[in-house]
């Protein structure tokens, strides 16, 4: 796709500091026959030298991601089912008291989150251009429109349904490089006193867990509240509350209101004093240090430990995975197969190095020697419940924050 060589939030100009070589976008799991014409493009990322914003330095067309058979269905993960019921709750006795208040959600997937407000009778309106997961939302009592949410689909909102009390969004806005549109959308839509808020994993968490399998070509940026706070303020916004969350392997919930509507809340001063405190490129470029060492060291492991004659597996076919195998050079002679508990993911071939998937029984029968845990971020629940795995002899290997061997 085309190379982006200005910042997209403020034209600046972006300095990469990281490149993951050639990619496949990290959710198309294949069937044996579509392998011919499968999707790559460079991943790499930089940082803007005038506004900070961390961004992809390639951009793919959104119609290429976000079609009808998108993959993601966030109802997937009941730990983020349990997080998008217990934000809507809060909702309920926050922003949402006011009586006929208008609650608007960009990217509502299968309706996650909206179907709480929904049942809750809130005046609601979730934009979700993918088809299928749309349908599905709408299974559940939400409405939805499905096209993507831009400065013309929020105008014709506002025109029929008048303004948004809160525009609402998890795990979106991030993978949405178009923000002069987006920001301009949100200031067609947003009432006057109104916010809009939003959910994304959060840069120094990145950072910090050398997560690098957190990048990929969907996501276009990695969110500081330094960069956050430079994009709503060249829009017309303020930045007038943040909050960390657990979820999104370390996410920051960010908060704009109009430029002078509300007053910014301490943990805004705060948040920004904790990242001044980071030395910013250079951190950056540590980690891509980091994420070239653990590159090197995991695959010197795998290749000595299929020299000694072991079997390896993977376990779980995360999207994240992807940006590993793939920078990597993973493929079928290192690992074996991926188990994975998702029916669609089964009996097809993971995105560029080609894994096949196969079901969790796969796993004992017979157990491998190792076994890549790609899903780390289910770490716990899954070596609790693969303990005859151990007992077996069998040994887990992890690659963040580095390389090792439990
Ligand atoms: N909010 C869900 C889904 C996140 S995945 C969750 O947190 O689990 C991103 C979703 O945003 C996808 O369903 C995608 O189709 C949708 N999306 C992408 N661009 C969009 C846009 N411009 N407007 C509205 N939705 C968009
Ligand atoms: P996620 O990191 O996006 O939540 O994806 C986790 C993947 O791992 C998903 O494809 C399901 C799979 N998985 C298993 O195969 N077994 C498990 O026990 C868990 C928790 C996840
Ligand atoms: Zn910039």
């Amino acid at each position: 796709m085309a190379p982006v060589t200005e910042c997209r939030v403020c034209g600046g100009t972006v300095e990469e500091f990281l490149d993951l070589g050639r990619q496949p976008l990290a959710d198309a799991f294949l069937l044996p026959e579509d392998i011919d014409g499968e999707y790559f493009d460079r991943l790499a990322i930089g940082r803007c030298t005038t506004c900070t914003m961390v961004q992809l330095t390639e951009e793919v067309q959104r119609e290429r991601v976000f079609h009808d058979d998108y993959p993601y269905h966030s109802s997937g993960s009941s730990v983020m089912a349990e997080h998008f019921t217990r934000t809507a709750l809060g909702l309920l006795t926050t922003e949402l008291t006011k009586p006929d208040a208008f609650f608007v959600e960009i990217g509502c997937n299968d309706g996650s989150l909206l179907r709480t407000l929904a049942e809750s009778g809130i005046r609601h309106l979730g934009f979700e251009p993918a088809g299928g997961v749309a349908r599905l939302a709408r299974e559940r009592g939400v409405r939805v429109r499905p096209d993507f949410f831009e400065e013309s689909t929020a105008a014709d909102v506002f025109a029929t349904e008048g303004a948004a009390d809160v525009i609402y969004s998890t795990d979106t806005i991030s993978q949405i490089p178009y923000v002069a549109s987006l920001l301009g959308g949100v200031d067609a839509l947003l009432s006057p006193d109104g916010v809009f808020v939003f959910e994304d994993p959060y840069l120094w968490d990145v950072i910090e867990k050398t997560s690098f399998d957190q990048v990929c070509n969907e996501r276009f940026f990695l969110f500081s509240v330094r960069s956050v706070r430079a994009m709503a303020e060249r829009f017309g916004f303020d930045l007038v509350d943040v909050e960390r969350l657990a979820a999104y392997g370390g996410g920051m919930r960010y908060t704009l209101a109009r430029t002078g509507a509300r007053t910014p809340t301490p943990a805004v001063a705060r948040l920004l004093a904790e990242e001044g405190g980071q030395a910013e490129l250079k951190a950056l470029t540590d980690f891509a240090a980091s994420v070239t060492r653990i590159r090197d060291n995991l695959i010197d492991l795998l290749r000595t430990l299929k020299a000694d004659g072991k079997t390896i597996v993977g376990y779980g076919a995360t999207a994240k995975s992807s940006a590993v195998t793939n920078f990597c050079g993973i493929g079928p002679d290192l690992v074996s197969f991926v188990c994975d508990t998702t029916p669609a993911k089964q009996g097809r071939l993971t995105p560029g190095v080609h894994l096949p998937v196969r079901p969790p029984t796969a796993f004992a029968d017979p157990y491998p020697d190792y076994a890549l845990l790609f899903a780390w971020n289910h770490a716990e629940e899954i070596t609790a419940k693969e303990q005859e795995f151990r007992a077996a002899g069998g040994k887990w290997i992890m690659y963040v924050p580095e390389v090792r061997v439990l």
